[in-house]
């Protein structure tokens, strides 16, 4: 027998005999690793792992050498350090970080490698600062144009939502860093947030709520989700039986951890029978003071430990949630593969920069006026808050301290030097959170008057405003009360575009608004919100440095009044007593707007771009279930660019009411330079054409003749063919 065979063998016995910690064998099966921690584990220390031990942590077990969770916001960038059981600040001088652009922001790139840039970047920014949770992405959708969080979400589709999230969660992950998934589910609104219960069809509920958390689920095995504050049948979704137990962890199979929103765990019972695992930020409404309360008071805490000692809860029930917080903590804290990641690093700002550049959506742009030809001014006058404001602070958890936070102005008077003047244009006050504007309308007409003085001089205007992260804006805890801008911006807007017909409007947000004075102005680009590099980003388009190809992942309306649930009234939103009725089902967003030809603004996948493509004729082959469609894609412009083709499929007809056509693929070409053509092939599995049968509770598909459209947007259909689907 070999030396090392005896030796192996000893060790063997040696491990057998002091019962081999297993768990802490990173080379072990990720199942056996969890039994093995388990078996160790007494009652009290299971418990303790179910709940919040500070503000964003929560309990290991010591005596094991089972390191705790770190979580931290948020989905675009790492929040600053706050203190270990308040809502304040620490103050430390070396968090801050890279700011990158909102996930709005990211859907409009519909770029999927960038989207993997993303959450490789994030994570290792999030992995640097030692957190094993990043609390996002999120995906509620964007069925209403004033929801305050929009922002931090991926539009108005799921399929393009499953699909952008999907790469983010599978490269943050692959770093060591959970996603959460937030927030799971129905959160479509701020209004009445911590207590809203939603009315809506289990269709609706499967085919656009849930679907993009079944995918992230089901593509990118996301390791833990956050549950909602709202109500679903009358029960908070974090801990909703139906949802996490029936549906999440029953159809879905999920292995990971169900985390609280902060303050979203109500009682003991539902929180334990209700599949939620972690209970984080209880009582953090500010209603109770810290001391008033110790985190054995938790839900989760001291009354769950007793419920267990009275054997009135099962030790399984316990288990099962141990086990989750467990493989979290395997999969994260002590994963030998967690990166050490890094902070503010050129590739992050790089990133940062390319995804901000393809999320801007070129709305107009009458006689070419963009690419600005800067030759051609001798005085370019930037009006708007949002050319000198930090986008970057305010609109809630989402809000970070950043390091590097490029403006508008900065960037643009690095680019054309004094050719660049500004006016203010109107003060936007600085109400983040709950504050209200208070704008002093005096002062709101001097700074008009300023700009209109200066107009006079300017033989070019770019116009710099939209929303931003105040209270009632694009903010968490609470919804814009117009589809209007604030702050006298259509006023000011018109009556620029009257002195001067070179006028271009750039606006930041994360929802759509009204534009009156569209027909006056020559040209617009949206956005969103763009992070770190705004500026240079914003310069890299206005000045043609890189074409546009962004696409709306959202449809602006005309007016506020054709979004599909407006005629329905105050129950379809914001609800009456606390309950919100979803009237218009599955014809959200473009799906109404396409199927009862109600003409958009701007319709969902729209964008310009400085140059033009052809689509030649589009093919599509099915084989077993997967489906393929292909189509050729040729610059006809004079300038390089990149094109997003879409796939909206309509269904055979049938007795059940759905959208004319849904998206169900899409490609982005690399840059194609004038001339140049590239073949998109765009494959689909069949089950992504079925509907959801409220009969059945089930999917069903319905067999014959599908037609697959291609467009350059949801109105904008270049081609077609057909296929039987059985
Ligand atoms: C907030 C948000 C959630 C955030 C959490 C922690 O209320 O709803 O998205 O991650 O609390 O800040």
């Amino acid at each position: 027998m070999s030396i090392k065979t005896i030796i192996t063998s000893a060790f063997a016995v040696t491990a057998a005999v002091c019962n081999a910690q297993v768990y802490l064998d990173t080379k072990a099966p990720m199942e056996d690793r969890v039994k093995d921690a388990l078996s160790r584990m007494t009652t009290h220390e299971k418990i303790k792992m179910l709940h919040a031990q500070s503000k964003f942590t929560s309990a290991g077990v010591p005596r094991l050498g089972i390191r705790q969770l770190n979580m931290d916001d948020g989905p675009h960038g790492v929040r600053e350090e706050l203190e270990w059981n308040t809502w304040s600040p620490a103050r430390w001088t070396n968090d801050s970080i890279v700011a990158f652009p909102s996930l709005t922001c990211l859907a409009a790139t519909w770029n999927r490698n960038l989207s993997a840039t993303y959450g490789n970047a994030i994570s290792e920014e999030f992995a640097f600062r030692g957190k094993d949770i990043l609390l996002g992405p999120g995906c509620n959708i964007q069925r209403t144009p004033l929801n305050g969080r929009a922002f931090e979400y991926v539009g108005e589709d799921p399929y393009l939502a499953g699909e952008i999230l999907v790469p983010y969660i599978k490269a943050a992950q692959a770093n060591g860093v959970a996603c959460c998934l937030k927030h799971f589910v129905l959160n479509d609104q701020e209004i009445d947030r911590f207590a809203a219960n939603v009315n809506v069809s289990d269709r609706a509920l499967h085919e656009i709520y849930l679907a993009p958390f079944k995918k992230a689920v089901e593509q990118a095995h996301v390791w833990t989700i956050m549950g909602s504050y709202n109500m679903y049948h009358n029960v908070h979704c974090c801990h909703n039986d139906l949802l996490i137990n029936g549906i999440l962890k029953g159809e879905w199979k999920w292995d990971g951890a169900l985390v609280s929103d902060w303050g979203g765990t109500t009682n003991t019972w539902e929180a334990a029978n209700g599949g939620l695992d972690i209970e984080m930020g209880t009582y953090t409404d500010g209603k109770l003071k810290e001391s008033e309360f110790g985190y054995n008071d938790y839900y989760l805490a001291d009354p769950f430990e007793k419920l267990i000692n009275e054997g009135k809860i099962p030790m399984s029930v316990l288990d099962d949630k141990a086990a989750r917080v467990l493989r979290t903590i395997f999969r994260t804290a002590m994963n030998p593969q967690k990166v050490i990641g890094s902070q503010c690093s050129e590739a992050h700002y790089q990133a940062c920069r390319e995804i901000a550049q393809e999320g801007i959506v070129l709305l107009k742009n009458d006689k070419a006026i963009l690419p600005l030809k800067a030759d051609l001014y001798k005085k370019i006058l930037v009006v708007g808050d949002n050319a000198t404001r930090s986008l970057t602070l305010g609109g809630g958890s989402s809000e970070l301290k950043t390091l590097r936070d490029i403006s508008p102005l900065e960037a643009l008077r690095q680019l054309y030097g004094d050719k660049i003047d500004f006016a203010q244009g109107y003060d936007a006050g600085r109400a983040l959170y709950d504050q209200v504007d208070k704008v002093d309308p005096a002062r709101q007409e001097q700074l008009k008057e300023e700009a209109l003085a200066k107009a006079k001089d300017a033989d070019l205007i770019l116009f710099i405003g939209g929303l931003n992260k105040n209270h009632k804006q694009d903010c968490e805890n609470g919804d814009r009360e117009s589809y209007d801008l604030s702050y006298g911006q259509n006023e000011l807007i018109a009556q620029l575009a009257k002195i001067q017909k070179n006028t271009i409007v750039v606006t930041f947000g994360g929802n759509p608004y009204a534009m009156p004075w569209i027909s006056q102005v020559s040209a617009l680009a949206h956005c969103w919100y763009l992070g770190s590099e705004s500026g240079s980003a914003l310069c890299d388009i206005l000045s043609g440095k890189v074409s546009p190809s962004g696409k709306l992942p959202v449809t602006f309306a005309a007016r506020y009044e054709d979004y599909p649930y407006v005629k329905y009234g105050a129950k379809a939103y914001p609800g009456e007593n606390k309950q919100v009725h979803y009237l218009e089902d599955v014809f959200v967003g473009y799906r109404h707007f396409t199927t009862s030809k109600v003409k958009p603004l701007y319709p969902f996948g729209y964008g310009l771009s400085y140059t033009s493509f052809a689509y030649g004729k589009p093919s599509v082959s099915v084989n077993g279930n997967k489906i393929t469609i292909s189509v050729d894609i040729t610059n006809t412009g004079k300038a390089a660019g990149k094109e997003v083709a879409q796939v909206y499929v309509q269904a055979p007809k049938s007795s059940i009411a759905r959208p004319v056509r849904e998206l169900k693929a899409f490609a982005k070409t690399k840059t194609l330079n004038p001339g140049e053509h590239e073949t998109l092939t765009m494959t689909l599995d069949k089950d992504e054409l079925r509907y959801y049968d409220e009969t059945i509770k089930g999917w069903a598909l319905t067999q014959g003749s599908y037609t697959f459209h291609v467009g350059a947007s949801s109105e904008d259909l270049r081609g077609k063919a057909t296929a039987e689907v059985n």
